[in-house]
């Protein structure tokens, strides 16, 4: 006979007997309530393209946007953002702010196709310049760096225009300074007050990123170190955000995730901001690799890493798997 004080003095085990108990003493969950579908159309398709990198993830052509809205939102994907793969590049991006522009069009034919779905616009240029930056570029001996002003001035264009096309919420992730003010401004003057705007207030420069530059062509060759977050840094990582709050972001988020989920927890403490996070495609990569190569569970994994964005503090999830979530959350 031991002496009682050998044993615990408290036994976490007596709440994890049962299903029903661990479930009742559970601090997170996961709903479709929480995640937003990234969606790619490309100018000038038949036929949807498969992305190498991303398996399961395609390019589709402007012409099937409407069924494929209407298929995720059957699907119980409620709010989707959307990227353009575009065939009219210039220079500083035009085609972003035409109102005719594969932008607005894909904003147009989402809300037509659902009004019900929350429709997110991608605001940048990277995906609409000849060169792949994400604004203007201004030239210094060999150096070529994005002019931070002259880009706030082309973005206000962009967020009016996709304020036009009926968005409902600006998403503007080029990581300029001063993005924030100048798109609230502009909004505001152009009447669009109502419009909320989820900046992707705390982005770094990431290696994750490495598959969605397959996925949207990008003819980028370089960097984006100048403007993006060194990922090395924590306490800049929450000045970031907190300076985007303070220019009025209604919501925050951290990009990528899985790597970051300190800076998520660190946010979170100091904002009461709404804060989201992207699950990027280097880590939506390599969990379809795993799972391909038999050595790790997917839908465990997938579970796993969404939970934890949400222990972290995310309010609201960016997930290529947003549609598959849907099956995964009902089995
Ligand atoms: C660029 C942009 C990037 C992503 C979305 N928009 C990153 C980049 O190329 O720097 C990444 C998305 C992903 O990797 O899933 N504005
Ligand atoms: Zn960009």
């Amino acid at each position: 006979m031991q002496s009682p004080s050998a044993y615990p003095t408290f036994r976490f085990r007596r709440l994890r007997q049962t299903s029903v108990l661990r479930k009742l003493v559970k601090e997170t969950r996961l709903s479709m309530d929480d995640f937003i579908l990234p969606i790619f159309v490309e100018e000038g398709i038949e036929q949807p393209v498969a992305i190498p990198s991303m398996t399961g993830v395609v390019r589709y052509p402007e012409t099937q946007l409407a069924e494929v809205v209407q298929r995720v939102w059957r699907a119980g994907v409620k709010a989707i953002i959307l990227f353009g793969v575009s065939t009219h590049k210039d220079e500083d991006g035009s085609d972003t702010w035409s109102e005719n522009g594969l932008l607005a069009r894909m904003i147009r034919i989402a809300k037509a196709a659902v009004p019900e779905m929350l429709v997110i616009s991608d605001n940048c240029f990277c995906e609409y310049t000849t060169h792949g930056h994400c604004g203007v570029i201004h030239s210094c001996g060999n150096t070529v760096d994005v002019d931070n002003d002259l880009t706030l001035i082309n973005l206000q264009k962009q967020v009016v225009a996709s304020a036009k096309a009926g968005v409902d919420m600006i998403a503007p992730s080029g990581m300029q300074d001063g993005m924030i003010a100048a798109i609230r401004e502009a909004l505001d003057a152009a009447g669009y007050r109502h419009i909320p705007v989820m900046s992707y207030s705390t982005k770094f420069a990431s290696a994750f990123y490495g598959p969605f530059r397959d996925a949207v062509d990008s003819t980028f060759k370089g960097t984006r170190d100048t403007y993006q977050m060194d990922p090395a840094n924590g306490r800049e990582a929450l000045a970031e955000s907190l300076l985007d709050e303070a220019e009025g972001a209604d919501i925050l988020m951290v990009k990528p995730g899985i790597a970051y989920l300190d800076v998520l927890a660190n946010i979170r403490a100091h904002s009461s901001r709404p804060l989201a996070v992207y699950q990027v495609s280097g880590e939506y990569a390599m969990i379809k690799a795993g799972a391909a190569a038999g050595v790790i569970d997917e839908k465990a994994i997938v579970l796993e890493s969404l939970q934890a964005f949400k222990r972290a503090g995310a309010d609201l999830i960016i997930t290529y798997y947003a549609e598959q979530m849907a099956e995964w959350l009902t089995a």
